[in-house]
């Protein structure tokens, strides 16, 4: 990566110590880290221009609202979505899912098919099983193979014109696994059915164009793109947008009330009741123009040069044994040192610096298909290092020590 330290620099937690080591972060895949540029978007929002949205003829009110909705254009040029009210601004992707699995209670009905793939993160799992039960609906699953790769075949097999809805995340957060979406999304319009794709893990490493993808939906969230938590992002076509009923009924989301009756906003206000984040939406379009100034396309192939670095280093050491081998493949190592449970390799780390995330990384299903409780999963970001992944395998064979 060009000007890497200039890069590290711009993140001011980069230079805390933690158990009075340097930090070693390396849990970008559950949260990335916030350049000084998002941090300062959230404190001039609060010392300067707050004020609610939409709602007053006051300057400030005007001001917020208009830097609000130029972030959401940033999110609509980003995901290179059609129309900018076809980009809802949400709490995050799981608030984005259940938007559309709450939609779709009325427009399916008893035996209608949903397929899901086994990779999915419960986010992905737990709304469509809640469908299934307000509709008679059938979930179907795509299995995976060993090296944790989507068995194609068999959702060639799953399809048919029973098939309603099909989901399955970009890159899987446990194991990396980038998985075939445009494979998956042109069979699933091949029968008529509409296609979610959850990129939760998968934009923090790709641009995604959802017009060329011609995906139905897809969902993100703030927080992985170097942005605040609590914001994410809902892209559907606008048709669909429109067949969908409001998720929440409250302030912003009408046109008029009365008690009689009441008639709902057009897009995208439609799904934004209440007040949202304000600052987080403002801010994660600030993360957006940080992340595209450094280029995906940069941070892809540096990443991936860390993932190589850290698969030699990692599979040198005996009794290591990676989960997810697949060619296609972002920059997480789920792995497990053998006999040695993956809670206690985590804290050991952590004594020495190096935060990585332990446990079945809201996947149990994958966990269950390895017949393991979980993994240790070391997740790169653009702003890590090899010397970073020099600390990390010395942790991990000084954990090997102690505990084997
Ligand atoms: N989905 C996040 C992770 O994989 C929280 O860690």
């Amino acid at each position: 990566m060009k000007d890497i330290q200039k890069i590290r620099a711009d993140f001011p937690i980069l230079n805390e110590k933690v158990n009075g080591k340097p930090l070693v972060y390396f849990d970008n895949a559950a949260t990335s880290q916030k350049p000084q540029v998002v941090i300062d978007a959230i404190v001039d929002y609060y010392s300067k221009i707050n004020a609610n949205i939409h709602r007053g003829v006051h300057t400030l009110s005007q001001v917020a609202t208009d830097a609000y909705e130029q972030a959401r254009l940033k999110v609509q040029k980003h995901f290179n979505a059609n129309k900018s009210y076809e980009i809802i601004l949400t709490a995050g992707t799981t608030h984005s899912i259940n938007i559309v699995a709450t939609g779709f209670t009325d427009i399916l009905k008893a035996g209608d098919e949903i397929i899901v793939s086994a990779l999915e993160h419960h986010s992905n799992i737990v709304p469509w099983q809640m469908l299934c039960e307000r509709t008679g609906a059938v979930l179907k699953v795509i299995p995976f193979n060993e090296e944790g790769e989507l068995q194609m075949d068999v959702y060639d097999s799953l399809l048919s014109d029973k098939t309603k809805l099909v989901f399955s995340n970009h890159i899987s957060n446990a194991l990396g696994t980038i998985n075939p979406v445009q494979e998956i999304i042109d069979k699933a319009h091949a029968v008529g059915a509409a296609v979610l794709i959850d990129g939760a893990q998968a934009c923090p490493h790709i641009k995604p164009d959802v017009q060329a993808m011609g995906v139905d939906f897809y969902v993100a969230s703030a927080h992985k793109l170097c942005g605040p938590t609590g914001v994410g992002v809902l892209y559907g076509k606008e048709e669909w947008l429109n067949k969908l009923p409001p998720y929440q009924g409250g302030g912003e989301m009408i046109e008029t009330v009365t008690f009689e009756k009441t008639t709902y906003a057009g897009l995208p206000h439609k799904f934004e009741a209440g007040t949202p984040n304000i600052a987080g939406g403002i801010a994660f379009g600030v993360a957006l123009d940080y992340m595209n100034a450094i280029g995906f396309d940069e941070i892809a192939a540096y990443e991936d040069e860390l993932l190589q670095y850290g698969t030699e280093k990692l599979l040198e050491i005996d009794g290591i044994k990676i989960y997810g081998t697949s060619e296609n493949k972002a920059a997480v190592i789920s792995f497990n040192l053998e006999g040695v449970h993956p809670f206690d390799v985590g804290s050991i780390l952590d004594k020495l610096g190096v935060a990585v995330r332990t446990g079945h990384h809201c996947a149990q299903p994958i966990m269950n298909y390895y017949d393991i409780p979980g993994t240790v999963r070391a997740s790169f970001a653009f702003y890590n290092t090899k010397e970073e992944i020099d600390v990390f395998i010395e942790a991990v064979k000084k954990a090997k020590m102690m505990l084997s």
